[in-house]
């Protein structure tokens, strides 16, 4: 990659478009999710090495518990088998593994091993990625609210300590705000991904589904973000 070229500090990519492209080949959707784990860590490898600070990845939303129980138990499956064996190149890479969503109520095996992996990977000093884990926005801002109001209540806090800043440290993890969002498959939504850390991301609608968004794809969404104009509210340049 042109080392000119400005690098996105957080990047959030919203997986999408697994199912379609399995379909598409006449095979089950579960098979999407399986080839979506290679691209997924052929994405983080080069997200490290191009010098990406933090990496947000929507990998199963609050919502994503209403599919099929055979879908939903393939993907949890996935999960345990990539966090035990196939993100142990997380480690070379220097890749630090946080997980923002509610615990409850994803199965033991499968927080046993997002804890393991948290734990593993907590000294390394690259990429930060954050996995989206039975996240949704909307459940953020009320887990939030919710654990505020408790410090209020036992006198941790005074009113005047809320401001953004504590808004944002109080959030499933402190990352800075999101500067860039990919959404695969040619869909147009944020489907409660990330709304408040969204706030003044640039997004990118690439129309290729996750499995085929190689490296090469994501080196043309950095060229599409060197070409916008970040006003943050302010004046045109
Ligand atoms: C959305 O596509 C994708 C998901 C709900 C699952 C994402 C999971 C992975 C990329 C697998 C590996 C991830 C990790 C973190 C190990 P979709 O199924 O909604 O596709 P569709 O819109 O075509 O139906």
């Amino acid at each position: 990659m042109n080392s000119n070229l400005i690098i996105p500090t957080h990047i959030g990519i919203i997986m999408d478009g697994n199912g379609r492209w399995a379909q598409e080949r006449g095979m089950i959707r579960t098979m999407g999710h399986k080839n979506a784990l290679k691209t997924l860590k052929a994405l983080c490898i080069h997200m490290a090495d191009v010098g990406v600070k933090y990496a947000s990845l929507y990998a199963f939303s609050t919502e994503n518990f209403k599919r099929e129980k055979t879908e939903v138990d393939y993907l949890m499956g996935l999960f345990i088998e990539s966090f035990k064996k196939e993100f142990k190149f997380l480690m070379e890479k220097d890749v630090r593994v946080v997980f923002s969503g509610r615990r409850e109520p994803l199965p033991k095996n499968v927080l046993e091993a997002m804890d393991e992996l948290v734990d593993d990977t907590k000294d390394n000093k690259s990429l930060v990625l954050n996995i989206c884990l039975n996240y949704g926005s909307h459940a953020e801002i009320v887990d939030m609210t919710k654990n505020i109001c408790e410090l209020y209540k036992e006198g941790k806090i005074k009113l005047e300590d809320i401001n953004e800043e504590f808004i944002q440290k109080n959030m499933y993890q402190d990352l800075p705000p999101l500067d860039y969002v990919i959404r695969t498959s040619g869909e147009l939504r944020l489907s409660n991904f990330m709304m408040y850390q969204a706030s003044y991301a640039e997004f990118y609608f690439p129309k290729v589904y996750f499995p085929d968004f190689t490296e090469e794809k994501f080196d043309k969404a950095i060229i599409e973000f060197n070409k916008r104009n970040r006003r943050f509210g302010g004046v045109k340049k």
